[in-house]
């Protein structure tokens, strides 16, 4: 045996966790408030705050209160919001037609942060489900999802919200084809600088239950579902499929969704592909955690950053998450 066996006694791995400066020094990955991308929810109205009973912190917002968050959330470092739209039921129909009106909500919202808030950025769903009366992402003929239809619409939806000045627009709805008929478009109408994020692995997830209580769109689905597009949760090859698939029809950047179930999938991505790959922390996995944090069954607040913490270990490059402003307010500390 030589002197130095490479193993115990020798070796011991505790040395370097001794102390919290040698972990500060060690530490492999880091959050950062430049990681996190604050979803929001938009109505109508003025000065108006609706919480949403599933979603322990978070509200849906007016446009007034936007941007005012917006600024918050630039001020402490981060990047980029999304946007989500709560669409008054009476404007919401079979072809969720209020999606293509210039003037709708998401639009006027996007118009007036890069009024106000010029540098954050603005990422915009492009999907039907705020906008239809069945609360499917597309359209729908004898309860079937209909994919080259509900695509003519969606790149339709991308150039008003590209036109609107929306940055990066991210089709979350699962068709085939969407993201090289959505840079077609953009590209038709000279909106050559939009960026594409694709919902790439999207999973037919039971964890986006809160955020279909946010946009009203549960009873609407009712007993309907959307595993005829988004992805089987038993499947991970075909994962990696849809994901080559989106960046060879042009994808910027590509996503997994959800976070804490697919971190194989996330891991997976990041390791195979050279495009930035991002996750999203969904409704349910932060309403999950949020609820065991209010029972006193957990601290909340420090599992929430190790959720965070895990998606940089698995490679994302950044995180869609709820708990954006309240990490980054955190980390400020
Ligand atoms: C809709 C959309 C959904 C989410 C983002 N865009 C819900 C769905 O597909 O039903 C889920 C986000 C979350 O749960 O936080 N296209």
């Amino acid at each position: 045996m030589s002197h130095r066996s490479g193993a115990y006694p020798q070796v011991r791995l505790r040395r370097n966790r001794a102390n919290a400066w040698s972990r500060e020094m060690l530490a492999e990955h880091r959050l950062h408030a430049s990681d996190l991308i604050l979803p929001i929810f938009i109505q109508e109205g003025t000065n108006t705050e609706t919480p949403i009973l599933s979603m322990p912190g978070v509200s849906r917002i007016t446009l007034d209160l936007l941007v005012k968050k917006a600024k918050s959330a630039k001020q402490l470092g981060i990047p980029a919001l999304a946007l989500f739209p709560v669409i008054d039921m009476k404007w919401k129909t079979p072809m969720g037609d209020e999606a293509l009106q210039p003037d709708n909500l998401v639009c006027r919202a996007i118009k007036e942060l890069k009024n106000a808030v010029p540098d954050i950025g603005i990422i915009c769903d492009v999907a039907l489900d705020p906008y239809t009366s069945h609360g499917q992402d597309g359209v729908a003929e004898n309860g079937v999802i209909l994919n080259d239809a509900t695509i003519d619409i969606l790149c339709k939806q991308a150039v008003v919200m590209a036109k609107a000045g929306c940055d990066i627009v991210a089709p979350s709805d699962m068709m085939d084809g969407r993201v090289g008929a959505i840079r077609a478009a953009l590209d038709s109408e000279s909106l050559i600088d939009t960026s594409i994020l694709a919902y790439s692995a999207k999973y037919a997830s039971h964890h986006y239950g809160p955020f279909r209580d946010a946009v009203d769109s549960k009873k609407l689905l009712g007993a309907a579902y959307k595993r005829t597009y988004q992805m089987d949760p038993a499947n991970s090859a075909e994962a990696l499929r849809e994901i080559a698939l989106d960046i060879a029809e042009g994808a910027d950047m590509v996503m997994v969704k959800p976070g804490l179930s697919y971190l194989d999938i996330l891991y997976r991505a990041a390791s195979n592909f050279n495009v930035p790959v991002l996750v999203y922390h969904v409704s349910g996995e932060y309403a999950m955690v949020k609820a065991a944090g209010v029972q006193g069954w957990i601290d909340g607040d420090q599992v929430m950053l190790e959720h965070l913490l895990a998606f940089k270990r698995a490679g994302a490059r950044a995180i869609l998450t709820y708990a954006a402003m309240d990490v980054a307010e955190f980390l400020a500390k």
